[in-house]
């Protein structure tokens, strides 16, 4: 498998296809999920403090044998201790057993969008990443973390799929060099069993699940599909060797449900 990158503003290359880890329970799910993402050719895995799996994916990063340069790994500073970004961080990297990730990012905006970052850029002055960023921000919380910011975000991490086509919000973030990375672009299921993802799956003889992570990386959008089943990782991978016409493109686009907002989020969870 051969995965494309994409440049973020930092100059750091981040991976198109990552395996994401939300919803794996720490152990043995998490340690084989992320094993064989790496057997299969992933070399980008994102996690979070939140997860409670940092532990087991360091596992199988050690086990897997593969050259800590070859991967990207990120992971996210837990909000809702109000504690400091870079302490976080370096307990994260204990429990991954590296000496620094690839991305850092505010997990969501809780208490507000600018309290973190200074932690953040101190987690990535002492080098514990080497780029940060943001998750679940809406271009006015981008905009104030921008306006705090001595080393801005070069990432906002949110919930993108056709269905969740948030077009506003992709194009600030391109328009201030910050690259929208998509989780949950299967809709955590939901999204498969569309008759128009379905139809154009059936016609290009691929799966629904390729085609609507096709979608996001024929934008150049960096995707984290999650799953824990070997046949559905490997499936998930096999999306650079195909390519989704523009009627294509334009049917799937005409499934968003935000009509282009700029929110990152239909509401606040916390
Ligand atoms: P599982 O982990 O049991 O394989 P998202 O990435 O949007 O959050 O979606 C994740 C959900 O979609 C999980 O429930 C996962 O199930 C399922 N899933 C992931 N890949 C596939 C696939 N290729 N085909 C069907 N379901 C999938």
């Amino acid at each position: 498998m051969s995965v494309s990158t994409h440049r973020l503003a930092d100059g750091h290359e981040i991976p198109l296809l990552g395996l994401g880890v939300w919803q794996v329970s720490d152990g043995s799910d998490c340690v084989n999920a992320v094993r064989w993402a790496l057997e299969l050719g992933y070399r980008h895995i994102d996690t979070a403090q939140a997860y409670g799996n940092e532990e087991s994916v360091g596992r199988a990063l050690r086990e897997s044998g593969v050259p800590r340069e070859d991967l990207f790994i990120t992971t996210k500073f837990y909000p809702r201790r109000r504690g400091d970004p870079a302490a976080e961080a370096e307990r994260s990297l204990r429990r991954l057993g590296v000496d620094q990730v690839d991305l850092y990012i505010i997990h969501w905006p809780e208490g507000g969008p600018t309290w973190a970052w200074p932690g953040m850029e101190k987690a990535h002055e002492l080098g514990y990443t080497r780029s940060i960023g943001v998750s679940n921000f809406s271009v006015q919380e981008l905009e104030q973390v921008i306006g705090v910011a001595g080393v801005p975000p070069v990432a906002n991490q949110v919930q993108f799929s056709p269905f969740e086509y948030r077009r506003g919000l992709l194009d600030e973030c391109r328009r201030r060099g910050v690259a929208l990375e998509a989780y949950s672009p299967l809709g955590t299921g939901r999204h498969l069993d569309d008759a128009t993802v379905i139809a154009i799956a059936e016609r290009l003889e691929r799966t629904p699940a390729q085609v609507l992570l096709r979608w996001c990386v024929q934008r150049e959008i960096p995707v984290i599909p999650k799953s824990t089943h070997r046949e559905r990782i490997a499936e998930n991978a096999q999306i650079f060797d195909f390519a989704l016409t523009d009627a294509d493109l334009a049917a799937l686009d005409a499934l968003d449900r935000t009509r282009g907002t700029d929110r990152a989020r239909e509401r606040k969870w916390w």
